[in-house]
């Protein structure tokens, strides 16, 4: 069963990728959810925007329960995959935080990390892809590295297919995407303490 085979992975790699996560009708039905309105994706609270702009060119929109039925069965799926992982890794995972983002022609995302050691405490990272009729010439592949920045992987970002690994021990990056790809990022996250603040209070 895949959710044993994703297990499996994180515990003996750490990352993992989910072919026909969703079906294509089901794809077709988030896609019908996705945003109007998009804004510029930050980096970090603090981030200059100028600076943001050469790192990433997205725009996203984050998720929320009332996007509609499909949002919900997609988001009550991650909980399942909450449940698992912290049953079997102990890791403690109690919050997932997930966005849409459009990436259009000539965007991209460089190499970065979601998350560093000590400082956020999201833990593990999934990306879930809406683009049916994805050819190789579109661009836009994501590249997972390893902390000695070896290439892992490169992944294509086809419909129903949901990738996941380790946020503090993999940097990836999106590369140039020649066609709209539009994709679902989350993270679930650790109860901890940021800036003097507990997270859970914000
Ligand atoms: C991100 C990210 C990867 C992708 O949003 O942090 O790395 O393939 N996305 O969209
Ligand atoms: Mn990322």
């Amino acid at each position: 069963m895949a959710l044993d085979a994703l297990l499996d992975a994180i515990a003996d790699q750490g990352w993992f990728i989910w072919d026909d996560f969703l079906a294509p009708e089901q794809v077709q039905r988030l896609s019908e959810c996705v945003p109007e309105a998009w804004h510029r994706a930050r980096i970090g609270r603090h981030d200059d925007v100028q600076r943001e702009a050469t790192i990433r060119s997205d725009k996203i929109q984050w998720l929320s329960q009332t996007m509609g039925q499909p949002i919900q069965d997609y988001l009550e799926r991650m909980e399942q995959i909450r449940q698992t992982v912290n049953r079997d890794f102990f890791l403690g995972l109690f919050e997932y935080e997930a966005h849409f983002a459009k990436y259009e022609q000539g965007d991209f995302y460089k190499k970065h990390l979601d998350a560093f050691r000590g400082q956020e405490n999201r833990k593990l990272t999934t990306v879930f892809y809406m683009n049916s009729d994805w050819q190789p010439a579109d661009g836009g592949e994501l590249k997972l590295y390893d902390l000695d920045d070896h290439l892992i992987e490169t992944i294509a970002p086809v419909a129903g297919r949901l990738v996941v690994f380790l946020s503090e021990k993999f940097p990836h990056e999106v590369l140039t995407t020649n066609a709209e790809r539009i994709s679902i990022a989350g993270w679930f996250r650790t109860n901890g303490v940021t800036e003097n603040k507990l997270d859970i209070a914000n």
